[in-house]
């Protein structure tokens, strides 16, 4: 139990180390962005009661939110961001500030859930890659550079809403 606790923490310091800058880092100006990445796709009725996203289709105009917390467990970021008409949403997480405490780091802190979709025959929410739960970030590496900016990209996801109503399936 606690040997597992030390590796998590263990893992995260090497995360973190990872995806921070340093504090003594020689522009103190630079800007660095915390965004999280993913898609928002409709399950096909097919795949209904599974995780299945084969066939799905990416839902334009949906809402998710990012929520992170505090090492208290209380709230300490949450915002909704719309889907564009691919069913991507990039999330930039404005005024999101780390501590030094390894729990907040949004690796750890924060979640991403489905909201809402506008379509109305495909807005139940499903827990796919735990979306009702809040869906966990990935860090793949991903970054983007500007000459005063930077941006750490994570992914989320996919979230996935379901059709309320699917035909029976038939036999033929
Ligand atoms: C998504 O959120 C925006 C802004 O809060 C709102 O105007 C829009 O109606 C929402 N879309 C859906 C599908 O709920």
């Amino acid at each position: 139990m606690a040997s597992t606790q030390l590796l998590i923490l263990l893992s995260s310091l090497m995360l973190f180390q990872l995806t921070l800058p340093t504090i003594t880092s020689a522009e103190p100006e630079k800007k660095i962005d915390v965004v999280v990445e993913g898609m928002v796709y409709c399950q096909h009725c097919e795949h209904s009661g599974s995780w299945s996203l084969s066939e799905a289709k990416p839902i334009p105009a949906a809402n998710i939110s990012v929520i992170c917390k505090n090492y208290k467990d209380q709230v300490s970021y949450y915002k909704v961001f719309e889907t564009d008409g691919n069913g991507y949403f990039y999330a930039q997480l404005e005024g999101f500030t780390m501590s030094q405490c390894l729990v907040e780091h949004p690796l750890q802190s924060c979640h991403v859930k489905p909201v809402s979709s506008p379509l109305k025959d495909c807005n139940l929410l499903t827990n796919i890659n735990y979306g009702l739960y809040g869906s966990p970030l990935r860090f793949k590496g991903k970054k983007l550079y500007g000459s005063n900016y930077e941006a750490v990209i994570y992914a989320a996801g996919p979230l996935a809403f379901r059709p309320d109503h699917c035909p029976p399936p038939t036999h033929v």
